[in-house]
């Protein structure tokens, strides 16, 4: 259809239903024979469970079960996903990397997610119990820029801590099925907290045979501590060639990029991804305060206390959307009507001006006005 088209049935959607689509009408109605169906996610099936480690599963799922489905796009190593579930009759969602390859997607149909439980965590835990072969679920298209670049270099260090080891399975499972010929040389440094907590370790060891341009190395956080300069110049000594890329807990990341700047690795050849809320690093904001003006509150935030600005609402008893708190799946957006904040994701400052905001990523910087 093209975009005339397009806009035209749109429009006619929109004078009939009030909804963008004739799906978006019937939706409550297909729901009643099809409950996970959705308009505007995916859907997908549970096609097994596998366990990885004591805390650690991997959820192999098929998108586009049946002939209403849309067809799910297709993803780049590294990329994630949010997954879409149904507890207790509230929708909730997470985000998971995808830890099989687009070349095994092309090849099966079949998309993995590797999800550590989290013990005290909502929603991982009750994945492992409720999800049984042939659940439905929803997920969202591939989202995320932790992917390899293009044109692709030739040499790269892969730093994995835990479960952040996901996307870059993703990235040499790629490297071994797809049909390119130039082959990359990759050296992975995979951290864990010791021998019992190294997910895929004969795959990745199996891997590490069949390719001589990948190199493994398995690092055990009881014995050998936490990511330091000399790790980095024992395993790895030409890392000042590669292009970095780093995933894992933050902490983790914090410190492997601090160990690569102390390395004097040029900033823009170290990539990382976040499994969560990134850690709030911006100057002293002195005091801010924060004017919440549809609502009529106003906060004073303290002085050395960095707080974002849904955590602010909260705390004011305001209950604005939110979904992923992560800056992923912009339920949270609000209108800033004036004022700077820094946007936690992107390590970066707005200007004052009136714009479109994520609640759950933005601090406050001296006085803001929002229509919330
Ligand atoms: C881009 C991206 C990709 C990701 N990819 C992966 C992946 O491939 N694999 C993977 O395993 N994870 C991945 N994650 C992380 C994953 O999304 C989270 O671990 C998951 O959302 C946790 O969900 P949950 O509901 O179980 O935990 P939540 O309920 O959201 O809790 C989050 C954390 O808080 C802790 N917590 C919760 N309640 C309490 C409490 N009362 N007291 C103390 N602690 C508490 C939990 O233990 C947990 O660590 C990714 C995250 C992002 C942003
Ligand atoms: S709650 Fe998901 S982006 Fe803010």
């Amino acid at each position: 259809m093209n975009a005339l088209a397009q806009q035209g049935w749109i429009w006619f959607s929109q004078a009939l239903t009030q909804h963008s689509s004739f799906s978006g009408y019937f939706q409550p109605l297909i729901q009643l024979i099809a409950p996970q169906w959705s308009t505007d996610a995916y859907r997908a099936q549970v096609i097994e469970i596998r366990d990885e480690l004591a805390d650690m599963f991997t959820l192999v799922l098929k998108p586009k079960t049946g002939l209403i489905d849309q067809q799910w796009p297709s993803f780049k190593a590294g990329q994630f996903i949010e997954l879409m579930v149904e507890k207790e009759g509230s929708r909730t969602l997470r985000c998971f990397s995808i830890s099989s390859s687009p070349a095994h997607y092309k090849k099966t149909g079949l998309i993995e997610l590797s999800i550590r439980i989290q013990r005290q965590g909502r929603i991982t835990p009750w994945i492992r119990e409720q999800m049984r072969v042939g659940s439905l679920v929803n997920i969202s298209v591939a989202q995320g820029d932790f992917i390899l670049p293009t044109p692709l270099v030739e040499k790269y260090l892969f730093i994995a801590g835990g479960s952040g080891i996901t996307p870059f399975r993703s990235m040499l499972q790629q490297q071994l099925l797809s049909e390119e010929t130039e082959q990359r040389d990759i050296h992975l440094l995979y951290y864990s907290r010791n021998n019992q907590h190294i997910a895929f370790q004969q795959e990745l060891e199996q891997l590490q045979n069949n390719c001589p341009n990948i190199t493994v190395t398995f690092i055990n956080g009881e014995q050998e501590g936490f990511i330091c300069e000399q790790h980095v110049q024992n395993y790895c000594p030409d890392y000042h060639q590669r292009t970095s890329f780093i995933c894992g807990p933050s902490p983790m990341i914090q410190q492997a990029r601090k160990v690569l700047s102390d390395l004097k690795v040029d900033n823009s050849k170290i990539n990382f991804e976040f499994f969560g809320a990134a850690p709030i690093e911006m100057k002293s904001t002195g005091q801010a305060i924060v004017h919440f003006q549809a609502s009529e509150k106003i906060v004073v935030s303290e002085e050395n206390k960095t707080e974002t600005l849904l955590e602010q609402a909260e705390a004011q008893g305001l209950t604005p959307v939110s979904g992923c708190r992560i800056g992923v799946c912009h339920q949270c957006i609000c209108k800033k009507k004036s004022g700077i904040v820094f946007n936690t994701r992107t390590q970066q400052y707005s200007d004052t001006g009136s714009e479109e905001i994520q609640l759950c990523i933005s601090v406050a910087q001296g006085d803001v006005v929002l229509d919330l």
